[in-house]
């Protein structure tokens, strides 16, 4: 699909991947919408782009904010592209080693966050998609979604996060087969370690063990590599129900 002239959504885009994917959709003549709760960051973002109205508060995990996001986006133009990046998560054991139970609300928080998040975005802005008029190739909309490796390997401490991501990474061929018929696409990236700035603010030895763990090249992923792969999927009309690995061949060892 064609990425100038259409309208994209980006959520997450005050920082890390999503901030990336804004940079390039924009640069690839795209008109942007950026969606995130960190109202300064994203702003800043759009004011770089000349018009901080192109931001918009949203919080992923709310049916109103979202439809609103939505809205403000396709009021703008056809409203072809998502890319989904906001999330993020913590860290708990099943069983701490003080022999704790993981706290259930925690747990339900992230789900909530990764997974019904990543679900309420991509019902809304689909559904909007699906009043588009198909282009050359019968497409209405390309929505690219994030999991993470720890969706199939998380790391100790990573039960939540991994699971809700693991859900993620399930929705995609089933949203790919729902939306089908309305000639809107799915896809998802799972990355590795991105030097995003959660990962960045982390102690130099995490992120040198991370980097020395990734089999080739050995360092961290740079968020322009996920935005180019998101504007990949978005312009390759034939890439649809896939997850797709973005990760040197790491494969997470268990902690
Ligand atoms: N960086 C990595 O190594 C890595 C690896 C695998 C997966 N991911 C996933 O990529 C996505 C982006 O992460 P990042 O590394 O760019 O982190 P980041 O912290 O730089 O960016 C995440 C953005 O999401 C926003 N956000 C958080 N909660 C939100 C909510 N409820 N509604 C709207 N926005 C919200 C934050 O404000 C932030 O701007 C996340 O889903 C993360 O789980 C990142």
């Amino acid at each position: 699909m064609e990425i100038a002239g259409n309208v994209a959504l980006v959520t997450g885009a005050a920082s890390g991947l999503g901030e990336a994917t804004v940079r390039r959709l924009h640069a690839a003549g795209a008109e942007v919408v950026l969606a995130d709760v960190n109202d300064a960051g994203g702003r800043a973002v759009a004011g770089d782009l000349g018009d901080e109205d192109r931001f918009v508060h949203c919080d992923v995990t709310s049916e109103s904010d979202v439809a609103a996001a939505v809205d403000n986006a396709a009021l703008r133009g056809r409203l072809a592209i998502l890319v989904h990046c906001g999330g993020g998560g913590t860290s708990a054991r099943t069983v701490a080693r003080d022999g704790r139970p993981h706290d259930l609300d925690a747990f339900r928080r992230v789900v909530e966050l990764n997974l019904v998040g990543s679900f309420n975005v991509l019902r809304l802005a689909s559904a909007a998609m699906a009043k588009n008029d198909p282009d050359g190739g019968g497409e209405r909309g390309a929505c690219v979604l994030t999991a993470s490796i720890a969706g199939y390997e998380g790391q100790i401490g990573q039960v939540a996060y991994g699971s809700a991501k693991a859900g993620v990474i399930g929705m995609t061929i089933i949203a790919a087969r729902d939306l089908a018929a309305m000639g809107v696409r799915v896809n998802t990236i799972a990355p590795g370690t991105i030097a995003t700035p959660p990962m960045m603010m982390a102690p130099a030895a995490m992120r040198e063990a991370f980097a020395g763990n990734v089999p080739f090249p050995k360092r961290l992923g740079q968020p322009d590599e996920y935005a180019a792969l998101a504007e990949h999927i978005v312009e390759n009309g034939y890439l649809n129900g896939e997850v797709i690995r973005l990760d040197g061949a790491v494969r997470f060892q268990p902690k």
